[in-house]
C-alpha cells in the first residue's frame, strides 16, 4: 500500500492514518465501484478487496462502536466483531472490540444469530429502535442485546449518536447502509467518508453510498492511499477544526 496524497509514502502506518480527531466523531466507511454502486448483486463482498479488508479492520480497531443498519445487518450477516492481536494498542483502556449497534424499526432482526448470542458482556449488541416499534419484539430483544429507544415512528440519528456517546461510545464508524447514510448526512452527522473506490464498472440498479434525503455535505479530500487499483480516501467534512473538541 502506498500514500498518494498529500504526500508520498510507501507502507503508511494505518492506524495512525485514520485516528479519530476527536473523541465524539463519527465516520462512515463505504466501499463503491468506480461507477458508484454501493453492491453488487445485494452484497459489498464484490467491490471489496483484500487491503479494502484490512483497512475495515483497522477501522473497527480504532471504533468505540459500529454503527449499522437492519438491513446492512441482515444482508451481510452480521456477527460481533472479534478482538484482533493487533487492536490491543489501539483499544488500550476500552474493552478489547467494539459492540455493533443496529438502527431498526421493525425489529425484524434474528435474535438467535451469532450477533445477540455470542456478543461478549464487554460489546453487547446494541438495538435502536423506535416507540412505535412492535413492543413483544422490543422486550425480546431486551434479553439479548441493548435497547435505545431513540424516536417515536422512526429513530431520530442525532438522538441516536448522542445515546451512544452518553455511553462513553463517541467514536462511532458507521458501516451503512446506504439508507441510514443518507439520513446521517442529512442531519448534520457525518464527520468524515472513508471511502474505497473499487477498481470495477458494474451498472444496475444499486444505490449510491447515499440514498434517500437529499443533502448537501462539502468535504474536505484529507488523504488518498492505494492498493492494486484500489483507491482509499480519506474526506472530512467541511469546517471540522481536527484539533478540537
Ligand atoms: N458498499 C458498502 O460499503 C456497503 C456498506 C453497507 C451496506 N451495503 C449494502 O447496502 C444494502 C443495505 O443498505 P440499505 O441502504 O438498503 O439499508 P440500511 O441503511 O442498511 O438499513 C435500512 C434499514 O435500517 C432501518 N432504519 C434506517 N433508518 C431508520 C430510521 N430512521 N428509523 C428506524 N429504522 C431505520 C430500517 O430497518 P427495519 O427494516 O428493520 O425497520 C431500514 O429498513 C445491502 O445491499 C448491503 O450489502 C454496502
Amino acid at each position: 500500500m502506498r500514500r498518494i496524497h498529500p504526500y508520498a509514502e510507501d507502507e503508511p502506518d494505518l492506524p495512525a492514518a485514520y485516528a479519530y480527531p476527536r473523541d465524539h466523531w463519527l465516520r462512515l466507511n463505504m466501499v463503491a465501484s468506480a461507477d458508484g454502486a454501493a453492491w453488487v448483486e445485494g452484497h459489498s463482498e464484490g467491490l471489496s478487496g483484500r487491503a479494502d479488508k484490512r483497512i475495515f479492520g483497522v477501522l473497527r480497531g480504532l471504533a468505540d462502536v459500529v454503527l449499522a443498519g437492519a438491513a446492512t445487518v441482515r444482508t451481510e450477516g452480521y456477527r460481533p466483531a472479534r478482538p484482533r492481536e493487533s487492536w490491543r494498542a489501539l483499544r488500550e483502556g476500552r474493552p478489547p472490540a467494539p459492540p455493533i449497534a443496529v438502527v431498526t424499526r421493525r425489529l425484524d432482526l434474528d435474535l438467535d444469530s451469532e450477533l445477540f448470542t455470542e456478543a461478549e458482556p464487554y460489546a453487547r449488541t446494541i438495538v435502536i429502535t423506535t416507540e412505535s416499534a412492535p413492543k413483544d419484539r422490543r422486550e425480546e430483544a431486551a434479553a439479548r442485546a441493548d435497547v435505545i429507544v431513540a424516536g417515536e415512528e422512526a429513530v431520530d440519528l442525532a438522538v441516536a449518536v448522542s445515546e451512544l456517546r452518553a455511553r462513553g461510545l463517541g467514536r462511532v464508524l458507521c458501516e451503512g447502509g446506504p439508507r441510514v447514510n443518507a439520513q446521517l448526512a442529512a442531519a448534520g452527522l457525518v464527520d468524515e467518508l472513508a471511502l474505497t473506490v473499487s477498481p470495477l464498472l458494474t451498472g444496475g440498479g444499486a444505490a449510491r453510498i447515499l440514498d434517500g434525503v437529499a443533502s448537501h455535505t462539502p468535504l474536505t479530500l484529507a488523504q488518498v492511499l492505494e492498493e492494486d487499483g484500489f483507491l482509499f480516501c480519506r474526506y472530512i467534512r467541511e469546517a471540522q477544526d481536527e484539533a478540537s473538541g
